[in-house]
């Protein structure tokens, strides 16, 4: 992993003749295999500590006192040690290792997973002995076994390397499959009743140097020779692990982790490995859909479905102007895509009403123009990291595992400030548990500027206090519930930035792609390249012909305008607000209140069913491009394999409906659009189309790239009127807008009342625009502290779980049924006052200002009195019915139901 070691912690040893410059503390293995020279193992991982269990590093190595055969793995380099990999008593131990690892094997390669791609099998050959003088009986036990729903365990493959047992002690914080017996018998199990039920347990079957575990979705699916591997991006969160997709004949197979260092080390979640399942679901679009004269949503041609979802986009920008066209979503699309959205809404429709944020993050300006830390930043030795909300197991699971790796090994103090006890909370060096509402007052206390709200634990905050400032501070930043408001968690934030400037952020935002949306211009106020509106305006009206004039709405302002009535045509990229936006309520009268309705999604949901037109759209592993994830680490994604039917890119549709409205995006591959990107996105000037091919773009380049950079040519207007949609849609447009809303008036005079011309002679007559300077962090006004709850009255926070009913896992067979069922979380206190448990009562209703749910409740006493938790989007009960995405935080009353629900 590093490069030859050039400090004075140099250690230069001899391996096989040849000299070697090593770190010192290095291993013997890991600097040969550096120089080149192979050393064969099955339980050294250089991701995890060695054990030196398999003893098939042996090599012969002289540190002085004459050569000795000493496993490598477990030995660091020294001053003029001799290593001699290819002795004759190496090549004799390996011999006995080899036949004493296969005496008990039982060679079933033939109907193994991991044959042909089997470290056992590869290094018997390549350094075994040829034959075996064991003819005894081998050892047998039933096959397999699941130790999870997606693990399955054949015992008598195992050879003992503890790799399994050690990663889920060691890297995933799951100590749930170990050894057991003793000698011969020794064997992995679980204990009993107690699945390997792990959000890493993947890795596992990964890194089993045998096929000891094998992964239920792909057992017996392929083997190794029949697969083509390319190298992708994972996009089922933010974090953006670096894998490689397994295909056979135009099938996705499975993934597997890829080593990037300053992101996934390897590992991926569950999630992210196992649903692949939903590229091929039957569930797929494969042609766009179009709502006929009998109200039923039919598959039509291309041509039909593209032209009516212009004719809905034209018919609003004739009618009510720009301001009452409105996109929600991008977050799932490609950086490419989300650019050519962008574009195609705000320049050339001309409405600002966009937002790839579904009510559940930050205000864009915040996450673009926090100052921006990496995941390694968050990980430096000595450092702190504060946890503003999220939990990262469930939502960012590999930044958990990199967290939690930093804390047990390198020292780090993570300071966490949430409602209820999260999956890094036992490794937190203060954990400050809160009302719903508080985490502002929270992090002013912490930072000393005022008295901790009641309820909080005094010693965890001045435990918490010691460990700002003792090194670096990495704020790690989401939105603790979407059943309150983002207003606490950025005015922390900001608080956090005003005491402490040298703070880094990351944001924790969860869905795939949303930050390079952000970054390309999917949200109200922005354009690409992290550039706000104003500060972009000649810039982009140069490039891009006209863009709006005033910021426009977010998803929760787009919904509420539509159920005014005041959304003529909505367009659902990839967003199933109805499923996914906090306030079900809102989501359902904001669908039902535009009058037409465009969706472009993978599959039919709540909400692309309520559309009048479906564009099936291609999805991962069927389109190329590239994807920036919460570090702003653009790395490649790859199409390997066709999306099915006449499914097309996100980008493609972009131009076709451009092209239809009469505009031009000017784009004809996903090349020519990440050129553009490149030369007009502020933040992505300097990083090439040459950089992403390079071999460095494995671990993707953290934007702004740091090079310097060339002026943009400004492009030549098109003559055709290549700007705005709205050259001649918008004046009446304009004429006819409502005066109701200040913004749809703003966004609707945007490019309007010039003609091409005019605007082609205003480009020619004006110097090149300066390329605008990237947005920066401006801390918003205090909100006011929600006001205290009644003695009745609890606060409701709402988190989210890695398995839901999310699109991916609902279509991933292997994860679906993972997904556990609604419970409300209540504190001891609480739980008894409520009833719970007495005379058999299990189940209570939650009833709020916008409705009520019954679920079943559990006591929970991590968290506080006069909180109830409940996740969202889980099967059983849905916490949206109970969100006002209007309020600060959300007051639930809470009452036991006799007899369960009815
Ligand atoms: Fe994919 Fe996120 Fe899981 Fe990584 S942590 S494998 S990016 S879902
Ligand atoms: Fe060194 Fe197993 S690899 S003992």
């Amino acid at each position: 992993m590093s490069d030859t070691p050039q400090s004075e912690t140099a250690v230069t040893i001899t391996v096989n003749g040849q000299p070697v410059v090593a770190e010192k503390g290095e291993l013997v293995i890991a600097a040969a295999e550096r120089a080149g020279v192979y050393i064969p193992h099955f339980c050294y991982h250089p991701r995890m500590k060695p054990v030196g269990m398999c003893r098939m590093c042996i090599v012969d190595i002289d540190s002085g006192r004459g050569p000795a055969l000493q496993p490598s793995c477990m030995i660091e380099v020294a001053p003029d040690m001799v290593v001699n990999t290819e002795s004759d008593a190496t090549k004799k131990a390996q011999d006995g290792v080899l036949e004493f690892l296969l005496l008990n094997h039982p060679l079933d390669c033939p109907v193994c997973d991991k044959g042909g791609e089997c470290p056992l099998q590869d290094q018997t050959i390549a350094y075994g002995p040829g034959e075996s003088r064991f003819v005894e009986e081998k050892r047998h036990h039933a096959k397999p076994i699941p130790i999870s729903e997606n693990v399955y365990l054949d015992r008598e493959r195992c050879i003992l390397c503890d790799r399994c047992t050690r990663f889920a002690k060691e890297v995933a914080g799951d100590p749930l499959i170990h050894f057991t017996e003793r000698g011969s018998n020794t064997e992995i199990a679980t204990f009993p009743d107690d699945p390997f039920s792990s959000y890493f347990s993947g890795n596992t079957v990964q890194i089993c140097p045998v096929g000891a575990l094998t992964a239920r979705p792909y057992r017996f699916k392929a083997r190794p020779w029949d697969l083509v591997e390319t190298e992708s991006t994972c996009t089922s969160c933010s974090v953006g692990c670096r894998v490689s997709v397994h295909t056979s004949r135009d099938r996705v197979l499975r993934y597997q982790g890829v080593d990037v260092d300053p992101v996934n080390w390897g590992w991926l979640c569950d999630k992210g490995r196992f649903d692949f399942e939903a590229v091929h679901s039957d569930d797929r679009l494969g042609a766009p859909l179009v709502r006929g004269a009998d109200g039923e949503l039919a598959e039509v041609s291309w041509h039909e479905a593209l032209t009516a979802a212009a004719g809905h986009l034209r018919s609003a920008l004739d009618g009510a102007g720009a301001g009452s066209v409105a996109v929600i979503g991008g977050a799932r699309l490609t950086n490419e895509s989300a650019y050519a959205w962008a574009k195609l809404a705000k320049g050339v429709i001309g409405t600002d009403h966009v937002d790839a944020q579904l009510g559940d993050g930050l205000p864009a300006e915040v996450v673009l123009g926090l100052p921006r830390a990496t995941i390694d930043d968050a990980c430096t030795a000595g450092g702190t990291v504060l946890l503003l909300g999220t939990d990262a197991k469930e939502e960012l699971p590999v930044l958990h595992l990199r967290l939690r790796h930093a804390v047990v090994s390198d020292g780090v103090k993570i300071i966490e400030v949430s409602p209820q006890a999260t999956g890094i909370t036992s490794h937190t060096f203060a954990s400050i548990r809160h009302q719903p509402g508080d985490t502002a007052a929270v992090v002013a206390a912490l930072l000393g500027g005022g008295a901790a709200p009641a309820g909080v634990d005094a010693d965890a905050l001045s435990r918490a206090r010691e460990a700002l400032g003792a090194g670096p501070l990495t704020v790690v930043v989401g939105r603790p519930s979407v059943a309150e408001s983002a207003a606490g968690a950025v005015e922390a934030a900001a608080a956090v930035l005003a005491a402490h400037p040298d703070a880094r952020f990351l944001s924790a935002l969860r869905r795939a792609n949303v930050h390079g949306a952000l970054d390309l211009g999917l949200a109200p106020g922005i354009l690409p390249g992290r550039v706000t509106l104003d500060e972009g305006r000649d810039w982009f009206t140069a490039h891009w012909g006209s863009v709006p004039a005033a910021t426009g709405l977010d998803t929760a302002g787009i919904l509420a305008a539509a159920a005014e009535g005041r959304i003529e045509t909505l367009v659902l990229l990839g967003a199933d607000p109805l499923a996914d936006f906090p306030d079900a309520d809102l989501a359902r009268r904001g669908l039902e209140g535009a009058a037409n309705v465009i969706a472009v999604d993978l599959f039919r949901t709540a909400s692309s069913d309520a559309a009048d037109v479906v564009l099936a759209a291609a999805g991962y592993a069927e389109v190329d491009g590239t994807t920036t994830n919460l570090e702003g680490r653009v790395s490649r994604v790859s199409q390997r394999v066709n999306p099915p039917g006449t499914a097309r890119a996100d980008w493609m549709i972009a131009a076709e409906l451009a092209f239809r409205l009469g505009g031009d995006l000017g784009v004809e591959s996903v090349e020519d659009v990440w050129d553009e990107i490149e030369q007009v996105s502020p933040a992505h000037a300097g990083l090439t189309l040459e950089l992403l091919a390079s071999d460095e773009a494995t671990a993707g380049f953290v934007v702004p790239v740091p090079v310097e950079v060339e002026p943009a040519e400004v492009a030549e207007p098109a003559e055709d009127g290549d700007s705005s949609a709205e050259a001649d849609a918008a004046p009446e447009a304009e004429a006819e807008a409502s005066a109701e809303s200040e913004a749809d008036d703003a966004a609707s005079d945007d490019a309007d009342g010039e003609s091409d011309d005019e605007a082609a002679l205003a480009v020619e007559a004006t110097p090149a625009p300066e390329r605008p300077a990237l947005l920066t962090f401006v801390a918003p006004a205090p909100a006011a502290a929600p006001a205290a709850t009644d003695s009745y009255s609890l606060r409701l926070t709402v988190g989210r779980k890695l398995y839901d009913q999310g699109t991916l896992v609902a279509h991933s067979p292997s994860l679906a049924n993972l997904a556990p069922a609604a419970v409300v979380h209540l504190s001891p206190k609480d739980h008894d006052r409520v009833g719970v448990g007495v005379a058999g009562v299990t189940e209570v209703r939650i009833r709020s200002a916008k409705g009520d749910v019954v679920v079943p409740a559990v006591a929970d006493k991590a968290l506080a009195a006069g909180t109830a938790a409940l996740a969202f989007h889980q099967p059983g009960a849905s916490a949206a019915a109970l969100i006002d995405a209007g309020a600060a935080v959300t007051e639930v009353r809470i009452e036991s139901v006799e007899g369960g629900a009815s």
